[in-house]
């Protein structure tokens, strides 16, 4: 008989999607198929940065998330709040509606809004974190002021405890996020007829084509748009930033760090299939279980690799090697089966010759570490923590720490 409700914590999470477990999700170790990854084909450092590198950016638009489309754009914000002194969190709030069009089009805007925490003892401009939230501003803190998002349907403060405001504060990093609804709609029902997309089509086009952005291409064409915004900011130096996400939203921090070189640091949590795991090993989520949920996360054509990721062109070690020279953190969880933990960590492994390039060191671990034990080098980090799909405070601390040493120098 066929459980309805899932019966293991492996499970949880996909249920969040399914309802119920796709019954063809592997777990067995011994079973994930024999696979070789495509080669990341690195050669000299100039063939890498001229050749390579954007050739695998390329690849991963069109197996993927499809093509971002490009300049063209006048970003303006309006400060809609403060900037207003918040005690509690010892921070200073501001909201900003952040407007973005075409120079070309300028009858045609799209809007979003953004919460930014600053430290209130910071003495000169500082570094930020930068992200997207999955229910509302209003849930990133235990702070009754903050604008409720459109869409956003969360509690107040109910997410405080993912994003850590007074532990951010006190190590002198600014908080920068916004709702993923706000900027293009996360559900099924998604035409693309709002959001990011339809502000490029061309005449007559009402969907993104084949290899066009899908909803994480615009997530991340988002996140690019928020560090304009901060380019010329008073608070924040827009030159040392990182972009973090969760999940999907993991997805999406990737993404945009393989594109934007103004995020020094890139910082995945739990990001799983799409994301920071390997699609070969099909063990957890697999991409022919995403079509249906939510295949518009990527571009049409990621569709015709279903039950066929062997003849993908790109795996996602080639994702976060991009990243590279900059820091890439990956992060897994031990009861979060669904997002493949050592897809994750062995994406980040393969990865590594990408660093290796310009000297820097490989992760110090062949293996995946224990559960608790984290593993980095000055440029790639690892850990996988224990308990469920989420981020806590001990994430926090790690990325922190991880973090510090690429956002404080001044370069
Ligand atoms: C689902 C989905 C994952 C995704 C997650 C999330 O579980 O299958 O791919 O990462 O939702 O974003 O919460």
């Amino acid at each position: 008989m066929k459980t309805l409700l899932p019966t293991c914590l492996l499970c949880l999470h996909a249920a969040a999607l399914w309802g119920t477990e796709p019954p063809d999700t592997n777990y067995d170790e011994s079973k994930v198929p024999q696979y070789t990854l495509p080669a990341l084909q690195t050669g000299s450092r100039q063939h890498w940065e001229k050749t390579r590198r954007p050739e695998i950016l390329q690849l991963l638009e069109t197996a993927v998330y499809g093509r971002t489309p490009g300049d063209r754009l006048n970003v303006a914000t309006e400060v809609t709040q403060g900037p207003t002194e918040v005690p509690e969190l010892r921070a200073i709030r501001r909201q900003l509606t952040l407007s973005v069009g075409l120079t070309d089009r300028p009858q045609q805007v799209m809007q979003w809004n953004v919460l930014i925490y600053s430290p209130l003892q910071a003495t000169g401009k500082v570094p930020a974190f930068l992200g997207l939230n999955f229910e509302g501003n209003q849930t990133v803190a235990n702070d009754p002021e903050i604008h409720r998002s459109p869409a956003g349907g969360g509690a107040a403060g109910k997410q405080a405890a993912r994003w850590q405001v007074p532990m951010l504060m006190d190590h002198g990093f600014a908080l920068v996020t916004a709702h993923r609804d706000n900027i293009d709609p996360d559900n099924y029902r998604n035409d693309f007829s709002d959001g990011p997309h339809p502000l490029f089509y061309e005449s007559g086009q009402t969907q993104p084509g084949e290899t066009e952005w899908g909803s994480i291409g615009g997530w991340a064409w988002a996140l690019s748009r928020m560090a304009d915004s901060l380019q010329d900011d008073q608070l924040i130096d827009g030159r040392r930033l990182a972009v973090i996400g969760h999940s999907r939203l993991g997805k999406t921090a990737l993404w945009a760090g393989a594109q934007d070189s103004r995020f020094r640091v890139v910082i995945s949590n739990n990001s799983g299939c799409g994301g920071a795991a390997l699609y070969r090993r099909c063990y957890g989520e697999r991409l022919h279980h995403m079509l249906k949920p939510v295949g518009y996360w990527f571009c049409r054509n990621h569709a015709t690799f279903a039950e066929r990721e062997h003849e993908m062109p790109v795996d996602q070690h080639m994702l976060l090697a991009t990243i590279a020279p900059r820091a890439v953190y990956v992060a897994s969880a031990t009861e979060d089966g669904w997002a493949d933990p050592k897809g994750e960590f062995l994406s980040l492994r393969h990865a590594a010759p990408a660093w290796e390039l310009y000297g820097l060191d490989s992760l110090p671990v062949v293996d995946q570490p224990e559960a608790a034990r984290p593993v980095s080098s000055s440029h790639l980090g690892y850990h996988l923590r224990q308990g469920k799909h989420d981020v806590t405070a001990w994430d926090w601390e790690q990325y922190l720490r991880f973090a510090d040493p690429h956002l404080t120098s001044r370069r």
